[in-house]
């Protein structure tokens, strides 16, 4: 390597056309996915106070925001569904006319290239907010595996592209592939959740989705910030049930998990901005202390250096928009 004043850095800097030549990592919008939260009416719109730009919305309006993201260039969507009634077992979540079974049918009948992935998990559709069966206090496991496998199932039905199971109960994506292969739909695609972590990071999202555990926390089921070698093990166990990409959330505090799990599987890899992570930089945004476009490719830039394939963020058409413009 040669050294000083032989080698100087800024002799690639001096321009943006010179920069562009050597630059490592170049993103494209086509590996975005925007999160939507749908509920119930028509004509309905409410902004989640904690996430500027992020709204709530009825079918119909779905279907406006689902064609937007295309135009802007995003090709994929993650819907979670805000339903008019809970219960003990969840039961709006497998409904034939569920929330998110309505949507799926509209965006994949009026949108049709759009990928729309279903969020998969129980905590918007139980009364107390858990993302499994609740029995004295304890979060079961083998019981709930059965209702996520018949979500899973009414989900395809109604059309979804992609599966994406959050709730991080032990063997879901077996249950869920068995399914769903026994249900004629051997060809559709899993990603796992699977390396979800505890974390606090996810507050405005239970604002929008309505899904905040009305006793107790997450922590007997999602995983210990401190573990990354347990974050490799939960991912190798999703891939042998038969996941077909795997996802890490949140995103920046986990960027290490990325990388290795990248490095070690060699699958797809999606990365979570999760709500907190966003609502965080609109919130400096909006007070003038930070620059949201650019903090937010900065992030996405990073994510892909870490070797992330798939971003999932709440900034998604922001992004776009920017990648359309070009750097500024
Ligand atoms: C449902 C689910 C959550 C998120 C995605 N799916 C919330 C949670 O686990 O409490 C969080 C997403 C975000 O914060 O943006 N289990």
């Amino acid at each position: 390597m040669s050294r000083f004043p032989l080698y100087r850095s800024r002799r690639f800097r001096r321009t943006e056309s010179l920069r562009s030549l050597v630059r490592e990592t170049r993103l494209s919008a086509e590996g975005l996915v925007l999160p939507l939260f749908v509920m119930p009416g028509t004509g309905v719109r409410e902004n989640v106070a904690s996430m500027p730009g992020v709204d709530r919305t009825s079918v119909d309006e779905l279907v406006r925001d689902g064609e937007a993201a295309l135009q802007a260039g995003v090709r994929a969507v993650l819907l979670f569904g805000i339903p008019s009634k809970k219960d003990e077992r969840g039961s709006g979540a497998y409904a034939e006319d569920g929330i998110v079974q309505q949507a799926v049918r509209r965006l994949t009948e009026e949108v049709p290239e759009l990928v729309v992935i279903t969020d998969l998990c129980l905590c918007e559709y139980m009364s107390h907010g858990h993302c499994g069966v609740l029995e004295d206090g304890e979060v079961l496991n083998d019981p709930t595996l059965e209702l996520l496998a018949r979500t899973a199932v009414s989900q395809a039905r109604a059309g979804a592209d992609v599966i994406a199971p959050s709730d991080m109960m032990d063997g879901r994506v077996g249950a869920i592939r068995a399914a769903l292969d026994e249900a004629g739909f051997t060809e559709l695609p899993i990603l796992s959740y699977a390396a979800k972590f505890a974390s606090a990071f996810y507050g405005p999202f239970r604002d929008a989705a309505d899904s905040s555990p009305t006793s107790g926390d997450r922590r007997g089921y999602q995983m210990d910030a401190a573990n990354a070698d347990e974050a490799l093990r939960e991912v190798f166990l999703d891939l042998e049930e038969g996941a077909d990409a795997v996802m890490v959330k949140p995103a920046l505090p986990y960027l290490d998990v990325i990388q290795k799990v990248k490095e070690e599987t060699g699958y797809p890899v999606a990365a979570y901005h999760v709500s907190g992570e966003y609502a965080a930089i609109m919130a400096a945004h909006e007070k003038g202390w930070l620059d949201a476009d650019a903090c937010l490719l900065e992030i996405f830039l990073a994510l892909r250096r870490a070797g992330a394939d798939i971003v999932i963020s709440y900034g998604a058409r922001r992004l776009a928009r920017s990648l359309r413009q070009g750097p500024g």
